[in-house]
């Protein structure tokens, strides 16, 4: 196959991945997650992250080449994800990849987490056209985003104004009982309830709002008005029907989410959207997605679920565009950076 041989590291929150890409393809990889050791604490402790990076990051490295069937030495480069994200995360990837640079002489390229997510795609689907819409909704990141260049020239057109979508999945599910990550539980939960049961409110969708906040999202006040909702029925000691709570609470994600993203395509002249980001998994924002897509006569593109969620190899997938198109190498005091902007 073609193109350069990319070992690429991914620890910017609970997941340390490492993979091998040539060129736009992935050809081995290995992942360990610490979702759990979070789990009782209802969300990721920066600490134990780290910890949990420090301990899996050479194994899951030998994993990778087990998988790929490659030596360290045959790679062309090295990318590592250096923001944005968790800095006691990210250092471990980041002082790691330097290491692997340094001993065995190849370039470093540290790599900006939420483009990674939108090069994830390659890997699945070819080359990304450019000019693309993208979509990234995560528990740590919402964005809208323009991309006319993968690997140098990506504007963010909007994004959170507070919190992230996988956040408020799992803060909704928090309340309803589910437990944590929520996001999956509130999926299942939403396949036997009634989307239209509850009118939950669409942050930043009134008119006055489309002007100053066109691109952006909010997800705090639905949050709270669900809190409100449930607090209500149980205060009257009714019982609470979970399945139309999260029916209707999902379709009011799934809905801002697909009709500005929709917009964005729309507006900016641009047919083709990509989602990403673990909140991507969600079949009613799947379901949503491709039908106003094709109401609109936009092609979606969308990764298989293992490449939505954080992992290694679209960290080495956006390495080799960086290095097929000539990108210059990191400078080995390559710093990790939490707040990396786009
Ligand atoms: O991208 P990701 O794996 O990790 C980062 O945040 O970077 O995203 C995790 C988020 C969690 O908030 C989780 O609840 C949410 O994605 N999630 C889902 C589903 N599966 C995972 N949200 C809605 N529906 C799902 N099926
Ligand atoms: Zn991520």
């Amino acid at each position: 196959s073609d193109g350069p041989l990319v070992l690429g590291i991914e620890s910017s929150c609970d997941e340390t991945g490492v993979a091998f890409v040539r060129g736009n393809i992935l050809v081995g990889d290995a992942l360990a997650s610490s979702v759990d050791e979070h789990a009782r604490f209802g969300g990721v402790v920066p600490e134990v992250a780290s910890r949990a990076h420090l301990e899996s990051i050479i194994p899951m490295i030998e994993r990778a080449c087990e998988e790929s069937g490659h030596k360290l030495d045959d790679v062309d480069a090295i990318a590592v994800t250096s923001g944005p994200g968790l800095a006691g995360a990210l250092m471990v990837g980041v002082a790691s990849a330097k290491a692997l640079a340094l001993c065995l002489d190849k370039p470093l390229y540290g790599v900006n987490h939420l483009a990674a997510h939108v090069c994830a795609d390659v890997l699945d689907h070819g080359p990304l056209p450019e000019p693309t819409v993208a979509l990234l909704v995560s528990g740590g990141h919402t964005n809208l985003l323009v991309v006319r260049d993968i690997a140098s020239d990506i504007e963010e057109l909007g994004g959170t104004i507070d919190d992230a979508a996988g956040e408020a999945y799992d803060k909704v599910a928090r309340v309803l009982g589910l437990p944590y990550p929520g996001g999956p539980h509130i999926d299942q939960a939403a396949r036997e309830g009634d989307r239209d049961a509850i009118a939950f409110p669409r942050g930043l969708t009134s008119r006055k709002d489309m002007d100053r906040h066109r691109y952006d999202y909010s997800f705090s006040g639905l949050k709270t008005a669900v809190v409100r909702w449930v607090e209500a029925r149980e205060r009257a000691g009714e019982p609470v029907p979970v399945n139309d709570v999260a029916a209707s609470f999902s379709h009011a994600v799934a809905d801002v989410l697909t009709r500005k993203a929709v917009l964005a395509c729309t507006e900016q002249g641009i047919e083709d959207l990509q989602i990403g980001g673990g909140v991507t998994a969600n079949s009613q924002l799947r379901a949503l997605a491709e039908e106003r897509c094709a109401e609109a006569g936009i092609r979606l593109r969308v990764p298989r679920i293992r490449l939505c969620t954080d992992n290694g190899a679209m960290v080495a997938a956006l390495g080799s565009q960086m290095v097929q198109r000539g990108l210059p190498p990191s400078d080995l005091a390559l710093p990790a950076d939490s707040s990396l902007p786009v």
